[in-house]
């Protein structure tokens, strides 16, 4: 019988070790070295086997195996060469992040409600949430599983419960990606006029590195409703109405109970309210539930709450909700972008020259710095860089693609 996690991880590493087991429940690696489709993944996981010999003693793990396919859909482009230097910290960080803690079989699954599984991703780079980082898991209509993973990024089950000594493989399309940061999340959603005020209102640190928080993110539009009744306020007031947006605990949707309240970092509560299929926070529509971040998670909402209208009570007839801001206005003109730094994303300004590079976002005048040379150093810090100038996702991925060339 393998017992311990060492065992586990030596019997997929060497086919030599094999456990003995009563019920000829196959190991690790003969569950992934029997699966052609998993190949590329089975390299990986003896390449690193510290993955599987960190393991503490969990009752079982559920192994989401991307298939061959999920590594051929690495877009392969001047990232590429890149990540020959292969930065094993950001490798070994996605493996952790497709492991669940627990097994879970598909067949268990209930169609509906999403479920939140913490998985073994503990790096605070992409977890500062208490007991490791989650995966969203959501059986939907038809049958089909899917894994929501960081920037809302989607993978399908294709074969499912494949048992093993220590848990069970389920095989996904596409790769996970480890929730990152706040700014990076909101650039990737172009949540930029949010992002902006924070910088504005002084506040960035607080939304980026308080551990464990949800923030209602007013899409663009909610902001350039508003106009100047929000661009208009001091600092401290605008610190006010966005500290109302941030709760000092995690709650994804399925906790987004009806007629709840939930106490905001100002001091004030915000009232959950559901009216048929619709979730309002105070008079605010829920548009994109359960962005996965760092350290907590984003839903996104169609208006910015007010804390001195805490009573606000939405009108589930109309579709976008009145803003709650006296003598708001409408603007065209994002607000509060010009206080974003610019590293992504940066307005276009008549008064800037023209140093935009092609092919990135970036503006901060360092044109020469393209994407490839930002991605040649293995050092964290500069992987990092690279993800905040727009290539989160690419970047991760081609980080398993630049290890492969060296499997
Ligand atoms: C390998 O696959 C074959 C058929 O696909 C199956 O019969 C066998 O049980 C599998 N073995 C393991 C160890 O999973
Ligand atoms: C995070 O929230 C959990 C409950 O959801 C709590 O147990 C834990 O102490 C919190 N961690 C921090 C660092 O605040
Ligand atoms: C994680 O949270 C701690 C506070 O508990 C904070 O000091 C730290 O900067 C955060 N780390 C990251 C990467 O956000
Ligand atoms: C971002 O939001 C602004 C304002 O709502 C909109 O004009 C712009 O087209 C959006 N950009 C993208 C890439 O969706
Ligand atoms: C927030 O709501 C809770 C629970 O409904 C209540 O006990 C508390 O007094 C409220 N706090 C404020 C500041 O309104
Ligand atoms: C939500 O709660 C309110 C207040 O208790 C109630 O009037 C309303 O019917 C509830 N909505 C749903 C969808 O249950
Ligand atoms: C967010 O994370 C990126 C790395 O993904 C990092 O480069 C950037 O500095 C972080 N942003 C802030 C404001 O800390």
């Amino acid at each position: 019988m393998c017992h311990s996690w060492g065992s586990i991880a030596a019997a997929a590493i060497s086919f030599a070790l094999s456990c003995a087991n009563a019920q000829d429940v196959p190991n690790l690696g003969d569950v992934l070295a029997n699966q052609t489709d998993l190949s590329t993944f089975y390299g990986l996981i003896q390449k690193y086997p510290q993955v599987l010999l960190q393991l503490p003693s969990y009752q079982g793990v559920t192994v989401l195996a991307p298939s061959n396919d999920a590594f051929s859909k690495i877009p392969y482009s001047s990232l590429n060469g890149a990540f020959q230097n292969n930065d094993d910290d950001v490798i070994i960080d996605v493996l952790e992040y497709h492991i669940l803690q627990g097994t879970r079989l598909a067949a268990q699954l209930v169609p509906g409600t999403p479920e939140f599984l913490p998985t073994l991703l503990k790096d605070p780079f992409y977890t500062n949430v208490t007991g490791g980082q989650v995966v969203e898991n959501v059986k939907q209509a038809g049958d089909v599983v899917v894994f929501v993973s960081g920037q809302g990024s989607r993978s399908t089950l294709t074969t499912a419960d494949l048992k093993f000594d220590g848990g069970v493989v389920q095989i996904i399309d596409t790769l996970l990606i480890p929730p990152t940061n706040l700014t990076d999340t909101t650039n990737a959603f172009n949540l930029t006029a949010f992002e902006g005020a924070l910088y504005a209102a002084g506040i960035i640190d607080i939304a980026l590195y308080t551990p464990n928080v949800t923030i209602f993110v007013s899409w663009n539009e909610g902001f350039q409703a508003l106009g100047p009744a929000i661009t208009g306020m001091t600092s401290q007031e605008l610190a006010q109405v966005l500290k109302y947006t941030i709760l000092p605990q995690v709650v994804y949707s399925p906790g987004l109970t009806n007629d709840t309240k939930f106490l905001a970092l100002n001091g004030e509560n915000i009232t959950i309210m559901h009216n048929g299929n619709n979730l309002y926070v105070n008079s605010a529509q829920l548009l994109t539930p359960d962005i996965l971040i760092a350290n907590g998670v984003i839903h996104v909402i169609d208006n910015v709450l007010n804390p001195q209208g805490p009573n606000a009570q939405p009108n589930p007839r109309i579709g976008t909700q009145a803003p709650v801001f006296a003598s708001a206005s409408m603007v065209t003109n994002l607000p509060f972008t010009n206080s974003l730094p610019c590293t992504v994303s940066c307005p276009v300004t008549t008064t800037s020259s023209a140093t935009s590079s092609t092919g990135s976002s970036s503006a901060t005048g360092d044109s020469t710095t393209t994407s490839a040379s930002v991605f040649s150093s293995s050092s964290r810090a500069q992987a990092a860089v690279a993800r905040e100038t727009g290539f989160g996702a690419a970047g991760l991925v081609a980080a398993l693609g630049g290890a492969l060339l060296l499997v």
